[in-house]
This record gives structure tokens, C-alpha cells and sequence, in this order.
């Protein structure tokens, strides 16, 4: 191990105590909006799958272990505890975010739609191409028209509307890494699915462009994730030739996939950007900030074996735990599709606070809190929030 790595981590701590203050502030910000709308997949899903009936039910995330580090019990969350938007709405400052299929929606003034493994594309995209997507999944088009009868009930003329809408904040994703891995899991080659690109980056402007139209004026999208480093992706892509994985264990062919369709979305904002130059429109970069967090995460492990353990066998140890799922069983990454966390008889481990992947498939609590502060202070700034001093301190680093 060089000193380049100890360096890096070193580094690593240091921005994680930066994180910790930030969190602890970011409760007194304030922004120049009202309400808050976001549509997306299990990444944000605060208890809407749960509630899709008649399936909802009987998904793993309305059992525990999901919600057993806050708040003890299930809420809906894919996750041991809160998720990164629970984090942000209050650097946001809203209270909590209501989930659209919960019964108090009509005097929530932050609304959730997503819904865990949507997808972006409607459901005929994939019956066409034979590929099977979950029966409670909600495509970016179904959580639209949710929003539609939503805003139905919260104002009648179109002034009226515009005006409400012009006082939001609107979210749309992350939620493109499923339409990108069903067809991959399911046998597809990298080069057809690559085609899907256009049509997903397509949807996602289009829900924007109507949101837009509809009066909305401050709008985010967000990238994808580096999927490539997920315990489901790694279990079920696995390749035999090392060339296919990058220096922390990602599968390198994945994640160059998933660049090409962030960079597709990016270039398709700026195109939207110059056909409503009035309106705020943002790209949140999920790939970089997530991939610092696993990348960090990996070597930061190799710096405490390194002078702990005195041991570089236990290198490839702590990096193979970073890519591990807490709740699940099984290979090198515990992760078994058909003994998912939540089934009877798959192992919990003993803190998920040590882990960044929860499922194999969505992030635990503590990765979400370390991701959450890091997005959102740059995001916080661009819309014109107040911010407390050490936030602006992390903002400007
Ligand atoms: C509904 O609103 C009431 C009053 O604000 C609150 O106590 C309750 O927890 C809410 N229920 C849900 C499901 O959010
Ligand atoms: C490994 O590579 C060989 C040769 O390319 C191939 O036949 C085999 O199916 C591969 N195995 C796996 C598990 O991908
Ligand atoms: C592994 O992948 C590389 C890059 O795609 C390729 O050049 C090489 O031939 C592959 N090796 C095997 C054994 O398939
Ligand atoms: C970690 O990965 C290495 C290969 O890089 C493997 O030999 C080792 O058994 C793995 N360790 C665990 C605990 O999975
Ligand atoms: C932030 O404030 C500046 C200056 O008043 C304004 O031009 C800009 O549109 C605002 N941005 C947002 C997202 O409200």
C-alpha cells in the first residue's frame, strides 16, 4: 500500500467529519419555496410500494428488518432507516414528505410519488422486448398522472395553478437504473439495452417539459447512480474476465454504461435549459458524489487494517465488505435474489452503520446521511436557500 492511498484516506476522514457538522446545521435552512414534488424509484420510495395494493402488502419493505434502525419498525422505506431526501427536506425545510398514497396527501405541502423498482419507460416498452417488470412498479408517466390528479384537487383554473406550482420544488429521479438493469438481469445484451437510452432520456424531459408547462420553475434532475458497484448488479452481471471490474471491485462495464446515459440526460437538460431559459433546471449528480462515498469508503477500510491489523491480506477483505449488502445471504457480495432481505431465515448484520448497501439493491441510513449532505449543499446554494455558516464552509470546498 502506497502513500498515495494513505493519503487519499486520510483525506477521506477528514471530509467525513465535515459531513457530520453539516448534518447537524442543515435543520435551519431555508429556501425561497413552499411545496416540494418528487417522482421517482426505491431510492426516494417513503411509503408508496408498500401501499400500491393489492401487492404492496406482501413486499419485503413493509417487514422488518427494513426500518429497524429508525424508527424500529417498517414505514415503507428500502432501507434500515431514513433515506437521503428525508435528510434533505430539512435542509430543505419541510418537516417530512408525505407519501402520494398515503391518506393525509391533500394537506401535505411535500409529496413523495416515487415508487420502488419503477421504472422511467411505461410498461408496453418492456412487454414489447419481453421483459418483466415488478406488478407495483409506477413508470415516470403513471406518477405524472398521480400528479395531475393531485394538483386537481389543490387548484381549479390554469392561472391558479401556475401560480401554486411557481412556489415548488420539483424532483424527478433518480429512477432510470431499473429500465437500464431489467433488461440486462433478464439476458439482454449491453449493446440493445444501450439503445433504450434516447427513449428513457426522452420520458425524463418529457415529464419535465409538462411539469414545466404546467407552471413549475425550479426543477431537478437527477443522474443515475454507479450501479456497477451495487451487490445486486455485481451477483447477477458477475463477468470471469478482470478486465470487466475496476481497482475497487465495479463492474467497470456497467458503470461506462450508465456515464453514457447520464451524460445523454445532461445534454438533454441543457437543450431544455434553452428552450425555457426563465426556468431553473438542474442536473444532481448522483454518479460522482456516490462513487466518492464507495470509493472512499473501500480505501478508508484498507487504512484502518493497514495500521490495525498490520495486515495486507485483510485488504481485500474490508473492500469486498464495502460492496456487500448488510441484510442478505449469500456469494461474495450477500446477495441472493431468491432469498432477499426481509425473507424468512436471511441474516441481518449487527450494524448497518458499517455497511453502505442495505439490500444488495438500495443504500443503508448512514449511506444515505454521508450522500445526502454532500449533494445537497451544492443544490442548496443554487436555489437560493439560506444557509448556516458551516454549510456554507462544506459548499465551498
Ligand atoms: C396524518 O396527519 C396527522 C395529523 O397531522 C398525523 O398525526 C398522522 O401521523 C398523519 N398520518 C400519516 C399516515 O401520515
Ligand atoms: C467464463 O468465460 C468463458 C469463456 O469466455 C465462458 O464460456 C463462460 O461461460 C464464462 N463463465 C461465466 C460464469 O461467465
Ligand atoms: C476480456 O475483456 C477484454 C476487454 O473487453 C477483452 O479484450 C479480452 O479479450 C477479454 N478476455 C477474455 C478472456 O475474454
Ligand atoms: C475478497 O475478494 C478476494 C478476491 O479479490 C477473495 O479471494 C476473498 O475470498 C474475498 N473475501 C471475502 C471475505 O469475501
Ligand atoms: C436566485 O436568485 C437570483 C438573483 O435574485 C435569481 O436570478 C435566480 O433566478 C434565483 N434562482 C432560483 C432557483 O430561484
Amino acid at each position: 500500500m502506497g502513500y498515495d492511498t494513505i493519503f487519499s484516506s486520510i483525506k477521506s476522514i477528514c471530509l467525513f467529519v465535515f459531513v457530520l457538522v453539516v448534518t447537524t446545521s442543515a435543520q435551519s435552512d431555508r429556501c425561497p419555496f413552499d411545496l416540494l414534488y418528487h417522482l421517482g424509484d426505491g431510492v426516494f420510495d417513503n411509503g408508496n410500494s408498500i401501499a400500491n395494493m393489492p401487492y404492496g402488502s406482501r413486499l419485503p419493505a413493509a417487514r422488518l428488518p427494513y426500518g429497524e434502525t429508525d424508527p424500529g419498525r417498517p414505514t415503507g422505506r428500502w432501507c434500515d432507516g431514513l433515506l437521503d431526501i428525508d435528510y434533505g427536506a430539512q435542509g430543505l425545510g419541510f418537516e417530512q414528505i408525505t407519501p402520494y398514497l398515503s391518506p393525509n396527501v391533500s394537506s401535505a405541502n411535500a409529496i413523495m410519488f416515487a415508487v420502488a423498482r419503477s421504472p422511467v419507460l411505461d410498461r408496453p416498452f418492456f412487454t414489447a422486448r419481453n421483459i418483466r417488470i415488478p406488478p407495483y412498479a409506477a413508470s415516470l408517466n403513471v406518477q405524472m398522472s398521480w400528479f395531475k390528479k393531485y394538483l386537481n384537487t389543490i387548484c381549479s383554473t390554469r392561472e391558479d395553478c401556475a401560480d401554486k406550482l411557481a412556489n415548488a420544488l420539483f424532483l424527478f429521479g433518480d429512477v432510470e437504473a431499473n429500465d437500464i438493469t431489467f433488461g440486462l438481469i433478464q439476458g439482454k445484451s449491453m449493446e440493445e439495452v444501450q439503445t433504450y437510452i434516447p427513449y428513457i432520456t426522452e420520458a425524463q424531459i418529457d415529464a419535465a417539459r409538462e411539469a414545466i408547462q404546467l407552471g413549475a420553475t425550479r426543477v431537478i434532475l437527477p443522474g443515475n447512480a454507479p450501479i456497477g458497484c451495487y451487490p445486486f448488479v455485481l451477483t447477477e452481471l458477475a463477468s470471469n474476465n478482470t478486465t470487466d471490474y475496476d481497482d475497487i471491485g465495479c463492474l467497470r462495464t456497467i458503470n461506462d454504461l450508465i456515464t453514457l446515459k447520464n451524460n445523454d440526460l445532461q445534454q438533454a437538460i441543457n437543450d431544455l435549459s434553452q428552450e425555457f431559459p426563465d426556468i431553473f433546471i438542474m442536473y444532481a449528480d448522483f454518479f460522482n458524489s456516490e462513487t466518492s462515498l464507495i470509493r472512499e469508503t473501500a480505501l478508508s477500510g484498507k487504512f484502518f487494517f493497514f495500521f490495525f491489523a498490520y495486515s495486507f491480506a485483510l485488504n481485500a477483505y474490508s473492500a469486498n465488505f464495502t460492496l456487500q449488502a448488510c441484510c442478505g445471504t449469500g456469494g461474495r457480495y450477500n446477495y441472493n435474489s431468491r432469498r432477499f432481505c426481509g425473507s424468512p431465515g436471511v441474516p441481518v448484520c449487527s450494524d448497518p452503520n458499517q455497511y453502505l448497501f442495505w439490500d444488495g439493491i438500495h443504500l443503508t441510513q448512514e449511506a444515505n446521511r454521508r450522500l445526502s449532505t454532500a449533494l445537497a449543499a451544492g443544490a442548496l446554494v443554487q436555489l437560493n436557500c439560506t444557509i448556516s455558516q458551516s454549510s456554507q464552509l462544506w459548499a465551498s470546498i
